[in-house]
């Protein structure tokens, strides 16, 4: 989805410990990540260091940006639990436009919102609003790195965004969307309730067909003034 990123200058927003940022710079990219967590930032270096790769990892919030990262990119990416973790969605799109140099791309891959409803299949339990932005209070044992881990109780605040407002906070930044896909498979799901078919894959079955597991996003700077306003 992100393409042919040799020789591009890309920013991974919501890097966590950098694993892609820095699968992205072992493809040519020269990469930069972001996370407001001090702690996944300082692993990212780490791993770099590591691993030897050069990577330049900022510690920010995604709704505020630093001026720093205005206009110095070709690709803005982000993955996998991403928008539920942001209150203010518009300032999010906005931050990921100015980022972008004239005519960059960015490109989205996150859970899907009707996917993101459903707690459980068996039995079947939708507790979460479909869109509509208000803070969702979850109370959370573990970790989606390992289901096997039980942490210490605690609770976190998520948003719900619909497909509508996810594009419309896109095409307000002063992106143009060039492709909104939604996909019914996935080889992994990091929610841990799916079934598995035996192929290996994992679906949402509705009825006698599949409803949307990820969406992938990809919307276009315009190419002579600056997006984001
Ligand atoms: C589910 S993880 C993303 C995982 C990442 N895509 C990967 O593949 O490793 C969500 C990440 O978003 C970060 N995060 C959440 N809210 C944020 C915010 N407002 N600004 C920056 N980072 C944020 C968290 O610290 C966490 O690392």
């Amino acid at each position: 989805m992100a393409g042919d990123v040799a020789g591009k200058d890309l920013l991974h927003l919501q890097c966590h410990f950098g694993m892609d940022t820095l699968n992205w710079a072992r493809l040519g990219a020269r990469v930069t990540g972001v996370d407001f967590s001090p702690v996944a930032i300082a692993r990212a270096r780490d791993l770099a260091e590591k691993a030897g790769l050069v990577a330049d990892f900022v510690v920010a919030d995604t709704q505020r940006l630093p001026d720093s990262l205005a206009a110095g990119f070709d690709v803005v990416v982000a993955t996998y639990g991403v928008l539920s973790w942001i209150a203010d969605v518009d300032a999010w799109m906005r931050g990921a436009a100015r980022a972008l140099r004239p005519g960059g791309r960015l490109v989205l891959v996150d859970i899907h919102p009707a996917f993101q409803t459903v707690l459980s299949f068996e039995p079947f339990v939708a507790d979460w609003p479909y869109g509509g932005g208000e803070a969702q209070y979850v109370a959370l044992t573990g970790t989606y790195a390992d289901p096997s881990v039980v942490t210490a109780p605690r609770q976190t605040v998520q948003f719900p965004y619909s497909v509508g407002e996810i594009v419309t906070a896109a095409a307000l930044a002063g992106l143009t969307v060039e492709r909104l896909a939604e996909h019914t498979e996935t080889e992994s799901d990091g929610r841990h309730i799916l079934p598995r078919g035996a192929d290996g894959l994992y679906r949402f079955p509705f009825s006698d067909t599949y409803l949307p597991i990820m969406y992938s996003l990809r919307a276009v700077a315009p190419r002579t003034s600056k997006a984001g306003g």
